[in-house]
């Protein structure tokens, strides 16, 4: 809610985007506000309901019509629907479903400021319940790579416990030519995302080991010393899904997740 209290700039910001819907939403708070774009949670005047609002500031690199194109797209429980979107440009208002919960990124600092980690069972489960959104976005023709599965990207809904993947703009879609990664988190991306050779499906999959080896652990793959070693088979797996070459990797999500349920 915009109040008299806030900083003059901030308040300017905020009425700015809610003129973008002409007043249909109301600014709450902000949720994030990265390099590329600044995510706030707002309530539809009409009804009262909460949704997303992402605003992505020109400049961010993001292809705004790749990006509508992949978004209107997605059907899937555990992904924000997008509800509506207005582009300027390179400048772009997305609506989403607001999905109340925590980031897995939130998760993961609470335990480490708290020097304890998730249970076991508790990644293996996340990761199982990550691997529904995931497999849908790769089963789509043409599928659909998220390129930039990490913990910030994933948020654990407390309305029925499942983890939901948001934040697609950077995602690409697979198609015959060569397709490369515009952007990246290097700490996740894989090899090939990295070097910006051609990537497919298997890159999400490199992406989402990482994410589950700093669940597991609480800490980065290639760090000298762990806190929480990994039972043999964790380890085994993980070097499954972040096998430098794709080639050897997982090659699909179901082969991960046929792996993850024997951990269970
Ligand atoms: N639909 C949603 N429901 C609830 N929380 C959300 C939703 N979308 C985003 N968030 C929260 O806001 C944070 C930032 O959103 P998002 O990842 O889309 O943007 P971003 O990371 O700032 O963008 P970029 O990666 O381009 O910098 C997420 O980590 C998540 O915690
Ligand atoms: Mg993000």
């Amino acid at each position: 809610m915009i109040t008299k209290e806030q900083p003059a700039e901030q308040r300017e910001q905020w009425r700015r985007v809610e003129q973008v819907f002409r007043g249909k939403y109301g600014v709450i708070r902000e949720l994030e506000h990265g390099g590329q774009s600044r995510v706030y949670c707002a309530r539809r005047s009409s009804d009262g309901k909460f949704f997303v609002l992402k605003h992505i500031q020109p400049g961010s690199g993001v292809d705004v019509e790749d990006n509508l194109r992949i978004l209107s797209r997605l059907n899937h429980p555990q992904i924000p629907r997008l509800e509506e979107m207005k582009v300027r440009g390179e400048e772009a208002w997305l609506v989403q479903e607001f999905f109340l919960g925590d980031s897995l990124k939130k998760v993961l600092m609470d335990n480490r400021r708290m020097h304890t980690r998730l249970p076991w069972k508790k990644a293996v489960e996340w990761m199982l319940s990550a691997c529904e959104p995931l497999g849908y976005l790769h089963s789509l023709q043409p599928p659909v790579c998220h390129c930039d599965v990490k913990p910030a990207n994933l948020t654990f809904r407390v309305s029925d416990r499942r983890i939901c993947l948001m934040d697609f703009d950077i995602s690409r879609e697979i198609t015959a030519g060569k397709v490369r990664a515009r952007h990246m988190s290097p700490a996740y991306a894989s090899p090939e995302q990295k070097q910006l050779m051609r990537i497919d499906t298997r890159t999400d999959l490199y992406s989402l080991g990482v994410t589950f080896f700093q669940l597991c652990t609480n800490q980065m793959p290639g760090e000298h010393w762990l806190h929480w070693p990994l039972p043999p088979r964790f380890q085994d797996l993980l070097d499954h899904c972040m096998a430098p070459s794709p080639n050897v990797r997982f090659q699909t999500v179901e082969e991960l997740r046929q792996e993850l349920l024997k951990l269970l």
